[in-house]
């Protein structure tokens, strides 16, 4: 089956793409027992170099190099990494810092996009702009798409790890906000040397893990809607269809004084498995 594909970006340098991208490569390797690639799109590699570097628990790792010539073989060439890199897994991480440059057809490849964030304000409101105009275009090119947006508090502070984190993204229904991942003291043990899901300091782990396991569920839930024949959500979508032309009918007869203004508009619309 084709893999579950996850990009982590954010527009936004030291978010923490990198630090999330290999230690959940790591988590869902050795917690979950997944097949991995990282696919590390950035020049700096830090990704790559820390799966690379660290002890080797099977991660397949691949550097991704894009073509800027034109905004055609940008796209292009990210395309072919991601494929190339995907292959064999069951799950392939993309991590990559985004640029107007790359077409944001790219980011709609993805099943699950990971933007992480600090909480601090000015972060996060770029985060919710970056956020919202890129939902705005994805879910008008693609009313019924299954693309799920995770928004992850990224280095918060041990203290705050239990405090809700206030969005303006709550008005999208496929966008939710994961556990967060803390800040870790003394990183520098860490990088290219272990991974958060196997620490020694407990706090780091449990909270690591916590957030792992919110991924690995929402994997999961990817894995069995891509069993869903096509035909099904065809089928789903003539429904849809077919519902708001009802609803449209009802709207006119209501204009041309058919149907009273009183007269509710027909219950049965808004039952059965498909949402407006
Ligand atoms: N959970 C954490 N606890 C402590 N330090 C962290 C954590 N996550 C990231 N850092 C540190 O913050 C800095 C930025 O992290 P990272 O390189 O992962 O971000 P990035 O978004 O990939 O950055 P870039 O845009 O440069 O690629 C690094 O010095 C990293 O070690
Ligand atoms: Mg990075």
């Amino acid at each position: 089956m084709e893999p579950i594909k996850i990009l982590v970006t954010n527009q936004k340098g030291g978010v923490g793409k990198s630090t999330i991208s290999a230690n959940l490569a790591a988590y869902l390797c050795l917690q979950q027992g997944v097949k991995v690639s990282l696919i590390d799109f950035d020049k700096q590699g830090s990704s790559s170099r820390w799966a690379h570097k660290a002890p080797n628990i099977g991660i397949q790792v691949h550097q991704a190099e894009l073509s800027f010539q034109s905004s055609g073989m940008t796209l292009l060439s990210a395309r072919n990494a991601l494929r190339k890199g995907s292959i064999g897994s069951d799950v392939s991480i993309s991590d990559l810092t985004w640029m107007p440059s790359i077409s944001e057809d790219f980011m709609m490849d993805f099943d699950l996009i990971l933007v992480p964030t600090s909480t601090s304000k000015f972060e996060l409101a770029s985060t919710e702009i970056f956020v919202l105009q890129y939902a705005l275009k994805h879910f008008a090119k693609f009313p019924i798409s299954r693309q799920l947006i995770l928004v992850v508090p990224s280095r918060v502070e041990r203290e705050y790890s239990s405090a809700n984190m206030p969005t303006n993204l709550s008005c999208l229904d496929h966008c939710l906000i994961t556990p967060p991942v803390i800040r870790t003291d003394h990183i520098d043990q860490y990088v290219y040397e272990d991974f958060f899901c196997v620490s020694n300091d407990k706090i780091v782990s449990d909270y690591f893990c916590q957030f792992g396991e919110f991924i690995a569920d929402k994997v999961k839930i990817k894995t069995e809607e891509k069993k869903t024949p096509v035909s099904k959500l065809i089928s789903n979508l003539s429904i849809a269809t077919k519902k708001l032309s009802i609803l449209d009918h009802f709207r006119i007869g209501r204009k041309q004084g058919i149907h009273s203004v009183d007269q509710p508009i027909p219950q049965y619309l808004f039952k059965g498995d498909v949402k407006h």
